[in-house]
């Protein structure tokens, strides 16, 4: 097993399980990743994902279970789903094996309550567990909630990648984040 369920404390008190998704979760992470689409534009998720089938992402969850340097992880708050994060290597070959990449959303009315960065710290963990060395993400420049949170846990700004996303028309730039784990 690559992760096992861990529980942790919400600053309100409330019980979190964090756990690896799994294929059967297909369906409710799609409906998930729909409300977490529409409520910020700091993501390449918008509202109308209902455009992944839930075959397809349920086919996209077998390979990243069978993946062992890759993991997914869903925070449950009750039975509903309130985060989604990811870790991958960024290349499988030997040159690039020491980096990793991820990805992390909580749905709003979760924000404020640490589930951000224990997702963090878990995927964190996971990295390291495989041996990765440096762990990066590309947000967006004007997204100082959740870099703000990067830097609290030891994240570096490295680059700024220009018009990163075309949103509506629009560019937008991205910070690309390093850290060293
Ligand atoms: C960014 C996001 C993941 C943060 O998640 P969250 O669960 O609200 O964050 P947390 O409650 O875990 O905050 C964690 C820590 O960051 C700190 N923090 C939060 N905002 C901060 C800010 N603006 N400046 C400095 N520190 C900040 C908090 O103080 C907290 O630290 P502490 O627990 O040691 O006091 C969440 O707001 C989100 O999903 N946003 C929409 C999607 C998104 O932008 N994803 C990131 C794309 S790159």
């Amino acid at each position: 097993m690559k992760y096992a369920d861990k529980t942790i404390e919400a600053k309100d008190g409330r019980e979190i399980i964090i756990s690896e998704a799994k294929p059967s979760d297909a369906e409710e992470i799609l409906g998930y990743m729909d409300i977490v689409g529409a409520e910020t534009d700091n993501l390449f998720v918008e509202e109308g994902t209902k455009s992944f089938t839930v075959e397809g992402e349920r086919g996209f969850l077998e390979n990243n279970a069978n993946d062992e340097e890759s993991l997914m992880l869903v925070a449950k708050l009750g039975d509903e789903i309130v985060s989604l994060g990811n870790i991958s290597l960024v290349t499988k070959r030997p040159r690039g094996r020491h980096r990793a990449s991820f990805g992390i959303t909580v749905q709003k009315k979760a924000w404020g309550l640490g589930i951000g960065k224990a997702m963090i710290l878990e995927l964190s963990g996971f990295a390291k567990r495989i041996g990765v060395e440096i762990i990066e993400l590309e947000v967006k420049t004007d997204n100082e909630r959740a870099i703000g949170l990067y830097e609290h846990l030891g994240f570096e700004i490295m680059a700024t990648h220009k018009n990163y996303f075309k949103i509506n028309g629009e560019y937008a730039d991205a910070y690309i984040m390093q850290k060293y784990i």
